[in-house]
Formats: structure tokens, sequence, C-alpha cells
């Protein structure tokens, strides 16, 4: 058995797909999540698709008390920091909401860490850290900024863990800046399911093909783009999902403090991923072009280069695949 993993948000989108990776290589998993925005079936999904157990907490990670049970009776190696809110329009009319939730379950994750003396992190940050880049692809070493409370959230939470690091050069954390996330488990068991009218363009695509929703707004076809739709760096969420185990075998490995970027380093339009999604899975999906939606940028890709050299990890499926696997998650749980 290798070593024992705490995932925090364990049952959100992200988070349960690297629960099945870990489960597959021969961790252990512990997960904690206050279902706020997810279900507890999860659970079951990931040990159905690895046939493997997992212990599961449900509570909120600022709940110190709990937290310390959990330090107490599983003895956690690494700990991946997934739970928090994340829709950016909610977090700009709600900051006081998004702050107090994503900086104290920090706070008192990374308090109870020090006491167990558990030093080994992977921080779930994002590409939003990024603000409006200068240039293309983007590169670890570009300056920081930020649009909105949810994404200042994450670049406070990665300058919290800078401090951490240099005050007590023992803790070991890499920090992942993602991209945009999409597709689902290939086996259609787990995927991402928002409760509410989704914000993001993939399960919005989902739901208008599924008849759900009546039809796509395209927030823009006037960007300085191939098309002039916005252009971002969709990558499978089984491949990102992969990158947490290199990032957890990084710091098993070396103790010290870095930020990686998971992308492809490919850039598709809003309408090229419409196109391919129609396309691979014989359906409609009706679109309207409306204005721009505000604070979004024309274009965001990575340059994995950094990553494929300091964690050995490479993106491996493509848009087509992502589609494919978005839509058949939504077709099985009809
Ligand atoms: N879009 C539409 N219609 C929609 C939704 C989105 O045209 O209904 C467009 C957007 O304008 C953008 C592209 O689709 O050009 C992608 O939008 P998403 O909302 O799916 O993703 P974002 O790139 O805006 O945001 C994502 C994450 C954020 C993160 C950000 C930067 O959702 O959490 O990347 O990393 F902060």
């Amino acid at each position: 058995m290798k070593e024992k993993i705490l995932i925090t948000g364990g049952c959100g989108f992200i988070g349960s797909h690297t629960a099945c990776v870990l489960l597959e290589s021969g961790y252990e998993v512990v997960i904690i999540d206050n279902l706020s925005n997810s279900k507890v079936e999860v659970i079951d999904k990931i040990k159905k698709i690895s046939s493997k157990e997992v212990t599961f907490y449900e509570g909120d990670v600022c709940d110190k008390k709990l937290l310390k049970k959990i330090f107490k009776q599983e003895k956690i190696d690494v700990v991946i920091h997934f739970a928090a809110f994340k829709a950016v329009g909610e977090s700009v009319k709600l900051p006081l909401k998004y702050y107090r939730n994503n900086l104290d379950t920090t706070l008192s994750l990374l308090e109870v860490m020090n006491e167990f003396n558990c030093k080994r992190l992977v921080f779930s940050s994002s590409a939003t850290v990024y603000g409006s880049p200068k240039s293309l692809p983007i590169k670890e070493d570009f300056p920081l900024s930020t649009t909105n409370p949810y994404g200042t959230t994450k670049l406070m939470i990665e300058q919290i863990l800078k401090d951490l690091a240099k005050s007590d050069p023992t803790w070991s954390i890499a920090i992942l800046r993602y991209f945009n996330p999409i597709g689902a488990h290939e086996s259609g068991l787990i995927g991402e399911n928002p409760n509410d009218i989704p914000n993001n363009l993939m399960p919005y695509i989902v739901k208008v093909a599924n008849k759900e929703l009546e039809i796509l707004s395209i927030f823009g076809s006037d960007y300085d783009t191939k098309d002039g739709t916005g252009v971002r760096d969709y990558i499978h969420v089984m491949d990102l999902a992969k990158g947490h185990e290199k990032a957890i075998e990084k710091v098993l490995a070396e103790t010290k403090i870095d930020c990686y970027n998971l992308g492809t380093g490919e850039g598709y339009s809003v309408l090229e991923l419409v196109e391919t999604f129609k396309r691979v899975n014989n359906v409609d999906v009706p679109y309207k072009i409306v204005e721009r939606r505000p604070g979004d940028i024309a274009a965001c890709y990575a340059d994995p280069t950094y990553a494929y050299k300091e964690l050995g990890f490479k993106a491996e499926r493509g848009i087509e695949e992502m589609c494919k696997d978005a839509y058949h998650f939504v077709e099985k749980n009809k």
C-alpha cells in the first residue's frame, strides 16, 4: 500500500476524479466534504469505479475539531486541498462569503497539518491568478493579478503558502494552476453536475444538448482571436487528476514549494468547442451570439513545459474525447 492521502472536497468534480486515479494507483484515500456543492452518492461511485474502499468524513474543513479527529485517526501523509467555493459571478456579489470560506478552510487545515506534523500539500489554484496575461502561452513566472474575489482568494492562498514555506522549509507544497477542466470519467459514473444553471461553458453546452436548457449564449464574437470567440485551454478532468498524482510524487520526493500549470498548451475557441461537441456526439446545440461577459479575457492557454519537466506531466486526451465523455456522463445519468 502506498501513502495515505486526505482529499478535501473529494466529492466535487476534480476531487472525485482524482480520488479514482489515486485509488487505482494504490494510494489510500480519505475524503472530507461538506456536500455544499456535491452529493454523497459520489462516494459509492468512486468505490465502484476503483473497487477499493474510501474513508469518508462528512463535514466542513473549517471545523478544526473534526480535522484533528481525522488526523488523529488516520495517518495522513499528503493532503490535496480542493474544498472551496468557485463561482466567479457569485464571488463578485458575495465577496465576504468567498473570503470567509476559502481562507478559513485553508488556514484551519494548515494549522492542523502543522500540529500533526503533516507538511506535504497539493493545492488547487487556478489560471485565474494570471489575470489578463500580456502574452501567450502563459508561463508560471508571469505576473499575477486577479479580476474577482474568487480569483483573489486563490492568489491570497498562494501567498499564504509561500510565506509558510519560507518560515518553515520543511513544508513541501505543489501549487497547481488549472486551466479549463472538462470531460468526465469514461465510465459515465462521475462528472460535472452543477445543481443550478451552469456558469461554465461545457456544462451549459451539455444541458442545451440534453434539452434541459433552450439555447447557448456565446459571450462575444468580436475578440481578437481566430474566429472572434473566446479561446481557452480545455483539459480533460482525468488528465488533470493524473497531474495530482504527479504532484503527490513530487511533494514526497522533494521538499520545496513550486507552482505548475496544468493545461494542454492548446487553445480552442467557443465555436470550435461547440462544433466539435455537435459532431462527435451527433446532437444539436443551438446558440446565439450575445454581448461579451464582463471580466472575460480574449484568450488563455498554458505553456505546459515546466509541468512536464518537473512533474513528468503531459495531458493525453484530446478535445473530441473531452466532448464525448462530458456528454456520455449526462446521457448515462438522465
Ligand atoms: N462562455 C460562453 N457562454 C457561456 C459560458 C461561457 O460563451 O454560457 C465562454 C466564455 O466567454 C469563455 C469560455 O466560454 O470565453 C469559457 O468560459 P468558462 O466560464 O467555461 O470558463 P472561464 O475561462 O471563464 O473560467 C474558468 C473557471 C474559473 C477560472 C477561470 C480562469 O471557471 O474558475 O477559468 O482560470 F477562474
